[in-house]
């Protein structure tokens, strides 16, 4: 400010630190969300491994702007603006309102955003920084929001609000240059941390204040959070024998049932805790073999918490109105690798054919060895329909994986 300016505005006072600090931390992670937002959802050119991360810090840098939002109304209460400088009543009308929708989109645009995720049919968990430990909770839905309808509307809701943003950043940059340029008015150094401006004085009762609203915020977020995930997995029952006739007797310690998915780009494995098989084989006499085998379904587990979080419920394996899926192969053949075994694999409701290529070798203390492969179409058993169809973030093709260690009886 000039020492003309000076004389003409009298003593201004700038922001103290506590509001620079916030009003600058806001800023920069608004600038960025909507950055990011534009990019993951309209930049087709973005690998969706790469989609899929983003998407997880969007989330998370939207809850920390809520979370210094409530801070930032904590600090205010305690703090007051200082005094505008003075200029022409229209202008200040028009600061004021550009203000006072700022704060109500720093609250609206996040909201919208966790109420998107939170009616999203898609049931992607919300894992702040992507960490396993950090899960964020769903906002809980009335009814007539808890569905795609309630999805869609916080979506158009979400998108509207957040390119609002962009009209008002404009106002309030375009309003600041006027005053610093046009005006000579100090505007742009009552909120920088340089210059000779005087500062407010500050009511420091708005610092463990504003802490406190953050950490319960926060923490209780990611408590409640960690409650929603921690659904135990049903208790390992014993599953009841797969068939009375068995021609061998299955070591489970020496035997694995593992599966993979193709999650964001990424080979992720899973297994099966528990299931039971009675076999009857005989190289000799393929006519007669058969192999029926059931797997508990509580028993599937999952090295990746997106998808683990969907394993049990109605989009995944619904093991609570289907405990067993069930294989059952009854037409073997030889192949030039080993053997062919053909049948039908039952999960949820859905029973379809199933073709199972395998070795099988026996040792001298009559020890069998049997490894196979099969690959699966999670669609077509209405696997993860709800959350993704289309086969974008979860490769529709399920590879299973076993091998089972038998002793004759
Ligand atoms: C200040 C905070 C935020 C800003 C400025 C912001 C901004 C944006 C923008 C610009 C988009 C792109 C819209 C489009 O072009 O289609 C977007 C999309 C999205 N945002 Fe945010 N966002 C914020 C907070 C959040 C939060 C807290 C969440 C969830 C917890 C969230 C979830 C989403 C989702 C899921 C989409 C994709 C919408 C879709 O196309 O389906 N956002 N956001």
């Amino acid at each position: 400010m000039t020492s003309s300016a000076s004389a003409r505005h009298g003593r201004v006072e700038g922001y103290n630190a506590g509001a620079m600090a916030l009003h600058w931390a806001i800023a920069a992670a608004i600038l960025f969300q909507l950055v990011l937002g534009f990019a993951m959802s309209r930049l087709d050119v973005m690998p969706d491994a790469l989609r899929f991360a983003v998407f997880q810090w969007h989330k998370t840098v939207g809850i920390s702007v809520l979370a210094l939002t409530l801070a930032r109304i904590a600090w205010r209460l305690f703090n007051p603006a200082p005094a505008a400088p003075p200029s022409a009543p229209a202008e200040r009308l028009l600061a004021g309102l550009v203000h006072v929708l700022f704060y109500a989109l720093m609250v609206l645009v996040p909201l919208s955003g966790w109420l998107l995720v939170s009616a999203s049919p898609t049931k992607i968990p919300t894992l702040l920084m992507l960490s396993d430990s950090l899960p964020w909770p769903n906002l809980p839905l009335p009814v007539a929001l808890a569905g795609p309808g309630g999805a869609d509307l916080a979506e158009t809701t979400h998108i509207w609000l957040a390119y609002s943003f962009v009209v008002l950043i404009a106002l309030h940059v375009a309003g600041a240059l006027k005053h610093s340029l046009i005006d000579d008015a100090p505007s742009f150094s009552r909120m920088m941390p340089v210059g000779r401006l005087p500062r407010t004085s500050t009511a420091l009762v708005a610092l463990p204040i504003a802490a406190t609203a953050v950490a319960l915020f926060l923490g209780g977020g990611v408590l409640i959070g960690r409650g929603e995930a921690g659904g135990a997995p049903a208790d390992a029952a014993k599953l009841e024998q797969a068939g009375a006739a068995s021609g061998w007797t299955i070591d489970p310690a020496a035997s694995k049932l593992f599966y993979a998915v193709t999650f964001s780009g990424k080979t992720i494995a899973g297994a099966v805790g528990n299931w039971n098989a009675a076999v009857v084989f005989d190289p000799a006499d393929l006519s007669a073999a058969r192999a029926d085998i059931v797997v508990e379904t509580a028993s599937v587990s999952i090295e990746d918490s997106f998808i683990r979080s969907n394993l049990a419920g109605p989009d995944g394996l619904d093991t609570a109105a289907f405990p067993r899926a069930e294989i059952h192969l009854n037409a073997f053949s030889k192949t030039p690798e080993g053997y062919l075994a053909k049948g039908m694999l039952r999960i949820k409701a859905v029973e379809a054919p199933i073709e199972v290529p395998f070795t099988f070798a026996e040792d001298a203390a009559g020890i069998a060895t049997v490894s196979g492969r099969a690959a699966i179409d999670r669609l077509s058993y209405k696997l993860g329909i709800e959350n993704d169809a289309k086969g974008e973030w979860l490769a529709p093709a399920i590879a299973i994986d076993f091998t089972l260690s038998a002793k004759r009886t």
